[in-house]
């Protein structure tokens, strides 16, 4: 079985210089896909003129953003200056979106340094008057971190606010009802909750402990980014919160989790990253999806056909335009 594991490129300077010769974008540019009219862009979140750029004068329906989230994992720096920053974002998307729009912000607490940046954060939405807070959704992670002295840390949180009045679909797991009560009278009838209900599922509520965080056995593991989302989760924003053919928006694309579910259930994404490799990251697994059916590399990598000498054997389902 291979394993070619491609280190953070964020930390590994040797590994990040291997790649950025194959990588198509230079930072302020700009790729349109010929086949559904997806762009990528090596953008700055917090640019204004370059986040217009990319819009091209379309609004969008929905934006789902995961920065990062200014706690160890990612770069740290002062609270003040991460949510200056997160203002300027928050306006250029505020621009992009439609008068009738749906936003999801990921956001982490940082449980030894008084939780920032998430309470911060949510006040600061409130200079946004357009922006009203809608719900507050945890995702349990598998995995955890802490010490036997500690409950162990196993959340992931993500704010959702409106603009206007957007649809919103309801979302069903894939766990079955299994508790029966809740009377209620309709028609003069007693009815049961089972009764009334729309599924025999368990409607998605924002707690979710359905979504399996991603490891290296997934298909959609992209080896080299650190902070993907599962692409679950990301579809579940989507169905809710958007309709076939929108456009949907992410200015801290990555490993291009929005762009991959866009695709699959056929909405238009506009995403971007301020990092070249990403962005390639990013188109290539666009290009591997269409090409293979496979919606990510597993514990191979995007560069192994450059890095490993690994030749393309898997039987395309398609050929490329
Ligand atoms: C937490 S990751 C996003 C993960 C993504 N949701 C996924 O599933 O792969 C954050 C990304 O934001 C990018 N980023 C950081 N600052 C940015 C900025 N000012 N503009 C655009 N992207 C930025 C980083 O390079 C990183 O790839």
């Amino acid at each position: 079985m291979k394993n070619h594991v491609l280190p953070r490129i964020d930390e590994d300077e040797e590994a990040r210089q291997k790649v950025l010769p194959f990588c198509r974008l230079k930072i302020g540019e700009i790729w349109t896909d010929p086949v559904r009219g997806h762009k990528v862009g090596c953008l700055d979140a917090a640019g204004p003129m370059q986040i217009q750029e990319l819009m091209g004068g379309e609004k969008a329906s929905l934006a789902i953003h995961d920065p990062p989230y200014n706690v160890v994992a990612f770069d740290t720096r002062p609270i003040e200056e991460f949510i200056s920053w997160s203002k300027r974002w928050i306006a250029t998307t505020s621009d992009a979106l439609d008068s009738d729009s749906s936003l999801y912000v990921w956001l982490g607490a940082d449980q030894n340094e008084g939780f920032q940046p998430l309470p911060d954060f949510m006040l600061m939405m409130r200079d946004f008057q357009e922006l009203t807070s809608r719900s507050f959704i945890t995702m349990r992670n598998q995995r955890g971190y802490g010490t036997q002295n500690n409950w162990m840390a196993v959340r992931q949180e993500c704010l959702f606010y409106v603009k206007g009045k957007p649809d919103f679909t309801v979302q069903y797991t894939d766990i079955p009802k299994i508790l029966r009560g809740y009377y209620k009278e309709v028609n003069g009838k007693n009815t049961e909750n089972m009764e009334r209900s729309k599924s025999n599922n368990i409607r998605a509520g924002n707690v979710w402990v359905d979504v399996q965080q991603v490891f290296y056995r997934m298909e959609e593991n992209v080896n080299g980014c650190y902070a993907q989302k599962p692409l679950k989760s990301i579809e579940r924003l989507i169905l809710a919160s958007s309709k076939e053919t929108e456009l949907v928006i992410d200015f801290f694309g990555h490993s291009g989790t929005t762009l991959i579910a866009a695709e699959q259930l056929n909405r238009k994404c506009f995403i971007c990253d301020n990092d070249p490799v990403y962005c390639e990251i990013m188109i290539r697994r666009l290009e591997r999806l269409r090409r293979f059916g496979k919606t990510g590399w597993q514990n191979g990598n995007p560069f192994e056909v450059e890095l490993h000498g690994v030749k393309e054997t898997e039987q395309p389902i398609l050929e490329l335009w």
